[in-house]
């Protein structure tokens, strides 16, 4: 099975989200991702939840909000009212990780939990029976366009080992200079998900782009 692609709307045009929008719909994407970014958390500030809002009423793809942001449990309510699907926060940044994967499983969206590429994989142990996904960052989350880093697949491997020992039943979502060139390794090594930035919307065509993904992760 090829991997789902997730485009990420970071690498968009933003003068043009709906259309930019419309044209991974055409290649009937499962998700779209959203990176919301705080300048505190990251070092970039992007999207709130009035532009989750405004995806919801223009598509409907589940929303894959990806909340880099520095205490994540103010925001989940708004985030889910405004539209989210799945809700991931980062364990670098939510010291109550069951309470907050609760908070979003009761307010009905799915719970994602993400590492950072220096976190080490134990940092997920007592949380990953609780999750819907886990989101691997494969860059120093901030921007678009920055080069996977190599060490992200066996941590990919890890996890994956992680959740089936546990009898979980989450997925691997991995996020960061996701590529042509090394899309095949992130699905080998146990990824289902693969976030597409600058690889999806840095080219003249983005569904064509998309559907590449897809084939050559079955490489
Ligand atoms: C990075 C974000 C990613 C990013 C991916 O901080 O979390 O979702 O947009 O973009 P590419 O695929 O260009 O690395
Ligand atoms: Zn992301």
């Amino acid at each position: 099975m090829s991997l789902q692609i997730a485009p990420s709307l970071l690498a968009a045009d933003f003068t043009r989200l709906g259309e930019e929008v419309a044209r991974v719909e055409q290649a009937g994407v499962e998700l779209l991702h959203v990176d919301v970014m705080d300048g505190h958390f990251v070092p970039n500030i992007t999207f709130g939840p009035p532009v989750v809002r405004a995806l919801r009423r223009t598509t409907t793809i589940p929303l894959d909000v990806h909340l880099m942001i520095a205490e994540p449990d103010r925001y989940i309510d708004e985030f889910v009212d405004a539209g989210a699907s799945i809700v991931t926060v980062h364990v670098e940044a939510a010291p109550h990780l069951h309470r907050t994967v609760r908070r979003i499983r009761e307010r009905g969206a799915r719970a994602g939990v993400a590492i950072n590429p220096a976190t080490p994989v134990h940092a997920l142990e007592e949380i990953v029976t609780e999750v819907d996904l886990v989101l691997i960052m494969s860059v120093n989350p901030g921007f678009t366009g920055q080069v996977f880093l190599p060490s992200s697949l066996r941590k990919i491997e890890t996890v994956r080992k992680l959740i089936d020992s546990r009898r979980g039943r989450a997925v691997v979502e991995v996020d960061g200079g996701i590529d042509l060139t090394n899309i095949a390794e992130v699905a080998r090594a146990g990824a289902a998900i693969a976030v597409a930035g600058a690889a999806v919307f840095h080219t003249p065509d983005p569904a064509a782009a998309v559907a590449a993904l897809r084939q050559a992760s079955l490489s």
